[in-house]
């Protein structure tokens, strides 16, 4: 379980103007994804934020459902989600202890969650992940990349340390560097990236 104090520093982050993740619209990666079919059958968003990704799915016909430790995030993708007339299912959870849904997935997707847990929880994070995710189906996992040079923010994700992650019970579909956009402050709009298709084995 992701403590207390994660919880709430994470909450306190939707506190303010919007964080410079919380962009207002989907990832343009996870946007032409949704454009080849792939956001499909019953989809969850792990760490979903204020919604954008869940509500891309549900719209791309996805019977979607996203999950996140911050109140504040999933209070505002419920509002956000009715305001658009989509219908979605979001809930306060630890995506660390997936298991508990009680439900299983066709599709998972991830923007910017497996790079803010350190080595363990991204190890307790990917057997999470596994749990739910029905044997063929796909993760798909947008993270920052070594080639983002700077050391703000989140950790830099190796292709090496993808490799090893997803060692077993895993196979690759796809990796792809592309573009994480990011609201203004950093003085860029975007920073490098990976985008990987998983296929639970
Ligand atoms: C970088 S933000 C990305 C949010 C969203 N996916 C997006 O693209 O806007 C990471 C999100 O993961 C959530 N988070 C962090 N740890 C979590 C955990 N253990 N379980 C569920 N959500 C978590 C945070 O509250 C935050 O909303």
């Amino acid at each position: 379980m992701a403590s207390t104090d994660a919880s709430r520093e994470w909450d306190d982050a939707y506190g303010g103007p919007p964080p410079p993740w919380d962009i207002g619209r989907p990832q343009p990666a996870l946007a032409r994804l949704a454009d080849t079919g792939a956001l499909a059958g019953a989809l969850l968003d792990a760490g979903c934020g204020t919604g954008e990704h869940t509500i891309l799915a549900a719209r791309h016909g996805a019977r979607a459902r996203g999950v996140d430790l911050s109140p504040r995030a999933i209070a505002t993708a419920r509002a956000k989600a009715a305001e658009r007339g989509v219908e979605a299912r979001f809930d306060v959870h630890d995506a660390l202890s997936l298991e508990t849904l009680g439900e299983t997935f066709d599709t998972v997707i991830d923007s910017g969650l497996f790079h803010v847990f350190d080595d363990d929880d991204q190890a307790r994070y990917v057997a999470s992940v596994r749990s739910v995710l029905r044997v063929g189906g796909h993760f798909h996992l947008l993270c920052f990349s070594d080639d983002e040079p700077g050391d703000w923010g989140p950790r830099r994700i190796s292709e090496q340390e993808l490799h090893v992650a997803f060692a077993t019970g895993w196979r690759f579909e796809s990796l792809t560097r592309v573009g994480l956009s990011i609201n203004p402050g950093r003085g860029t709009p975007s920073v490098v990236a990976w985008l990987a298709d998983l296929e639970r084995t």
